[in-house]
């Protein structure tokens, strides 16, 4: 009888710890798809500026028709292409979370370059600082301010050059462990933690690599000067660069609704 007792006993502990288990994955699935993907919007807004960067620099050029709508228009497009998802400015007022945090982030984004557009289309200038880090780390402001408590975009690296983007200590943490060569290359990683007034919040990392295109700012040779004047830091291709790091409330209201 007793025997009897004990084993429901377990089966039952058994049952009840793998369900909250499920429930929770469950939930912080969604937060890390809505993370991954704000993250990944971010990317696309990067590679956007990168890809026009000649265009930018251009000093014999004035008016370079890089508008924020145009710009916008690409990013959409880049996004598609990695993610499969359509997303739009207009979806910032939608009542789906997700259609909304990225729907916000892609009005900054257009902001930030409605903004620099007396910069952009100086002629007899070359560089203006308009790179895919200011530029994202811009954007990563204007997407904290709108979006409120809870939410935060940035980007971030053990060699960070700015000390806004300063890593903290998780950040820290996952960036050490996307360098170790047991990590999948391009993967992310999250988890839900509890701040300090009890609440909680999902913080997320997606890995920034070294491209070639990246090495005249950040490789070889190390020490020199680029040409924003920062002292390179000697990464080779291939490399961890830094990670773009996203944090949202973690709550009822925050999850994807079309399950
Ligand atoms: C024209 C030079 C230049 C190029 C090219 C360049 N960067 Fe940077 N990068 C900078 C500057 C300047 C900063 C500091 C920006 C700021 O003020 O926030 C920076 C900052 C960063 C940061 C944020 C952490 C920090 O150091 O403050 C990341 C991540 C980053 N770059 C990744 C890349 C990647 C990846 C590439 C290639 C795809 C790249 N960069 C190409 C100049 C460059």
């Amino acid at each position: 009888m007793l025997r009897k007792l004990i084993f429901s006993g377990l089966i039952l502990v058994f049952t009840v710890g793998i369900s909250a288990a499920q429930v929770f994955t469950v939930d912080e699935k969604d937060l890390e798809k809505q993370a991954d993907l704000v993250a990944k919007l971010m990317v696309s807004c990067r590679a956007i500026i990168a890809e026009n960067q000649e265009l930018i620099n251009d000093p014999e050029k004035g008016d370079k028709g890089f508008t924020g709508e145009i710009y916008v228009r690409k990013v959409k497009e880049h996004f598609k292409n990695a993610t499969g998802i359509d997303v739009f400015e207009s979806d910032v007022s939608s009542s789906d979370p997700v259609k909304k945090t990225l729907g916000t982030l892609l009005c900054c984004a257009r902001e930030v370059i409605d903004e620099s557009q007396k910069v952009i289309n100086m002629k007899g200038k070359g560089f203006k600082k308009i790179i895919p880090a200011v530029v994202g780390r811009r954007t990563g402001y204007k997407f904290n301010k709108v979006m409120g408590n809870g939410y935060y975009l940035k980007q971030t690296s053990m060699k960070y050059r700015n000390p806004a983007n300063h890593p903290d200590i998780l950040e820290a943490k996952y960036l050490k462990e996307f360098e170790e060569t047991s990590h999948q290359k391009g993967k992310g990683k999250g988890k839900v933690i509890i701040i300090s007034d009890g609440s909680k919040v999902y913080r997320y990392m997606l890995p920034v690599y070294v491209e070639p295109a990246c090495l005249k700012c950040h490789g070889e040779p190390k020490g020199e000067r680029d040409i924003s004047g920062h002292i390179k830091e000697g990464y080779k291709e291939g490399e961890v660069r830094g990670a773009i790091s996203v944090m949202i409330p973690y709550s009822s209201t925050n999850l994807v609704q079309s399950k």
